[in-house]
């Protein structure tokens, strides 16, 4: 029998269904297996060892299912673990294993997207506080001017189904006018948290009509092709029956239920512990 070998995507909870289903959208040929850390969510406010420490947890159990690449569709995990975990941890655990992130890729193509070259960057404090997005921007883009501002209230929202409630939307509509006051100039807005595209339609009522709210998931999914263009041997272990199952750290039917909110299909997940 063939070995299976889905594609495993990693977020602390719901936000990277929002990743994997452009992805599926893109490449629905292959299989996926989806983990969602919820009990562990958030991860925004948590100190880089402990988000390295649970994000590491979650790659070695995807491994252990059998998966060859792991995708952490989420920020703060890109923004803290991703290099430790590439070069610290795989060379030992087995080098031939790949884990990418959803940082670079999305850095890579900004400069396409603004014409006044003033963005605006709304992620976590974890990510926020590492720089990770002016820094790898500015790799690629020295010309773009990137304003941040962290939202810590929006993930516990969306993980807890409360974003559109009028408490949910105050927060929001609070920290939407403090990005658009930092430069009037801004005309792209980067939705950086993967929890954050559930709330881009909000968001569009809430800015100037000339400013483009961007949600990452058809640019890390373009990305991801290319990238399985480039890397035959990886993409040749890759199994392909178009299946994805789901895992969750916290109760089987909470996740079913909310999962469904961000996919638009009935999902059945199984529980799984980690640590
Ligand atoms: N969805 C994640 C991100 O992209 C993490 C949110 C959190 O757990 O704080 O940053």
């Amino acid at each position: 029998m063939t070995k299976r070998t889905p594609i495993g995507v990693f977020d602390s909870g719901y936000g990277g269904l929002t990743i994997l289903s452009e992805i599926q959208k893109r490449l629905p040929e292959y299989d996926y297996l989806y983990l969602g850390d919820n009990a562990r969510a958030p991860y925004g406010p948590r100190s880089f060892d402990v988000v390295y420490e649970f994000t590491l947890e979650a790659v070695n159990e995807l491994f252990s299912r059998g998966c060859e690449l792991v995708i952490l569709a989420c920020n703060t995990a890109s923004a803290k673990a991703l290099r430790t975990i590439q070069q610290k941890d795989l060379p030992s655990i087995d080098p031939d294993k790949r884990v990418l992130g959803v940082i670079r890729p999305s850095t890579e193509i900004i400069g396409e997207l603004s014409h006044t070259n003033h963005i605006g960057i709304l992620a976590t404090e974890g990510t926020v506080k590492s720089e990770s997005f002016p820094i790898e921007i500015s790799k690629f883009s020295p010309e773009i001017v990137v304003y941040q501002h962290a939202c810590p209230m929006w993930v516990p929202l969306i993980e807890n189904g409360r974003h559109l409630s009028d408490g949910g939307k105050f927060f929001i509509q609070e920290d939407v006018k403090i990005m658009m006051e930092k430069d009037p100039k801004i005309d792209v807005i980067i939705l950086a948290c993967t929890h954050f595209p559930i709330l881009k339609e909000y968001i569009e009522t809430l800015v100037p009509s000339n400013v483009k709210v961007v949600a990452q998931g058809a640019i890390i999914a373009e990305k991801l092709e290319e990238y399985l263009s480039r890397h035959s041997d990886l993409e040749a272990k890759c199994s392909k029956n178009g299946e994805f199952n789901f895992l969750t750290t916290e109760n089987a039917l909470d996740f079913d239920k909310n999962a469904s909110k961000f996919l638009g299909y009935t999902i059945t997940s199984e529980h799984v512990k980690l640590g």
